[in-house]
């Protein structure tokens, strides 16, 4: 895609696409600063009638812990303001992966038997960190991990004060939809925005699979496809 708005079109009319052949379909969203233009643009096509939401079964992918519903910083808070709000999705359509629970253990216990119970996730909308995670699967990762907390490393942390802003600190630790479960989803799509992102993209499609590259076993799923500008991709324009 040769810049940001129309690598987010691209995006936003793939998913339109899946969730109009499946009005049923059960989905993971993202949050950070790639898929702003995509949620905006799928609103859009979703007002001009291109699919139902009244039906999606949406599963949270990541929040950090200790991060309450109503913390505007909390994952959970986002999805809501850019993804669930504006289509109209209730939360009875939404299973939350909570963060701010005292027992996080179970809480990702219980998403999991969740997801179990409704066959897995149909469609799996996802960044790609900086430093190859997906979610907050972070490396060195585990294709086999189920959904768990996690410290996150020096360099996501860094990376999320600027959604937390200059001196406010960021949680060290997030819950997140496992690597199986990703790994497991019927399609996989990847946004990927921006110069800062180009390396880790090389090495997401290119380098070995790794465990230091959460990412570069996605890329081996059959239903993976990469929506990336083309200063991330660095190569002639197109959906990977
Ligand atoms: P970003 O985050 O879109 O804000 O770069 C990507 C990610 O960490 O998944």
């Amino acid at each position: 895609m040769d810049d940001y708005n129309a690598m987010s079109r691209r995006a936003a009319e793939l998913v339109a696409g899946e969730l109009h052949a499946n009005p049923e379909a059960v989905i993971a969203v993202p949050t950070g600063a790639t898929p702003q233009g995509f949620y905006a643009q799928l609103v859009a096509l979703h007002r001009q009638g291109a699919f139902d939401a009244s039906r999606l079964r949406v599963f949270q992918l990541d929040d950090y812990v200790g991060a309450s519903a109503d913390d505007p910083h909390s994952f959970y808070a986002w999805i809501k303001r850019d993804f669930l709000d504006p289509l109209g999705i209730a939360s009875a359509q939404v299973t939350r992966l909570r963060g701010d629970r005292a027992d996080i253990w179970r809480a990702c216990h219980e998403y999991d038997a969740a997801l179990r119970a409704v066959g897995g996730l149909d469609l799996a909308v996802l960044g790609l960190g900086g430093n190859g995670h997906i979610g907050f699967n972070e490396p060195p990762a585990d294709p086999t991990s189920a959904t768990h907390s996690t410290a996150l490393s020096a360099e996501t942390i860094a990376a999320h004060t600027r959604y937390w802003g200059e001196g406010i600190p960021v949680p060290s630790r997030a819950v997140t939809c496992g690597m199986a479960n990703l790994l497991a989803a019927r399609r996989q799509v990847v946004l990927v925005a921006g110069a800062e992102k180009r390396a880790i993209l090389r090495r997401m499609v290119d380098g070995p699979v790794s465990a230091q590259v959460p990412a570069s076993w996605l890329w081996r799923s059959a239903g993976c496809v990469i929506v990336a500008d083309a200063a991330a991709w660095g190569r002639a324009p197109g959906v990977i």
